[in-house]
């Protein structure tokens, strides 16, 4: 009969061989936001503030189909030490929510790890581009697909905004067919309490 020490040392065992499986497989390529540099020297206190979302590129046909309910959405930003607390506010049946995340630090300037809820797993985010007081371009990565979102401070749009982001798009091999552009109109100010959702103080 199996002792229980005995039976905890097969589990140890088990345990580690197939971890020595895992280990002779084949690695994995590289996930594609591991590819994309984050801006040089990011400045998270420079980067604080809000900023409306123009436009984003994804390959989830899922968001392209969405594409008619697109509402007018702003980030506000406060920097947290070397994370970032980011609110997003939007309308949801003609109410304005806010959603309250932490882009968790990683040890590296201009790259955040999002733990999102749901079963997808983890949002890893770079900041790609930024001049701090103009536009953003980010990039979000979940279970390996990248999409590409830019913000600006103001509206109207600058062309030069359009164009880097139009090069960074396809850049991660996506293309103007990916690409979802927001209402200019119709942003939210702010969100009461009841339509607040706080994700960073779970
Ligand atoms: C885009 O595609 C090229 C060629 O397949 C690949 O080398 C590159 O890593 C891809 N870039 C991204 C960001 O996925």
């Amino acid at each position: 009969m199996l002792t229980p020490r005995i039976a905890a040392l097969l589990t140890l065992l088990l345990a580690s061989s197939s971890l020595g499986q895992r280990a002779r497989r084949p690695p994995r390529p590289p996930s594609p936001i591991s590819t994309i540099q984050p801006k040089a020297n990011f400045d998270a206190q420079q980067f604080a503030g809000t900023w409306l979302l123009v436009a984003v590129a994804s390959p989830c046909r899922h968001l392209q189909e969405q594409g008619h309910r697109a509402e007018a959405t702003t980030l506000h930003v406060a920097p947290q030490g070397s994370a970032m607390t980011v609110s997003t506010f939007r309308k949801l049946d003609g109410i304005c929510w806010a959603v309250r995340q932490l882009y968790g630090n990683t040890g590296r300037p201009g790259r955040f790890l999002l733990q999102a809820r749901g079963a997808r797993g983890p949002v890893d985010v770079v900041v790609g581009d930024t001049d701090y007081r103009g536009f953003a371009v980010l990039y979000l990565e979940r279970a390996r697909q990248l999409s590409v979102k830019l913000y600006v401070r103001s509206l109207p749009v600058g062309d030069s905004f359009l164009s880097v982001f139009e090069q960074r798009v396809q850049g991660a091999n996506l293309t103007e067919d990916h690409t979802l552009f927001f209402p200019k109109y119709g942003f939210c100010e702010a969100a009461d309490q009841f339509h607040t959702l706080d994700e960073a103080r779970r």
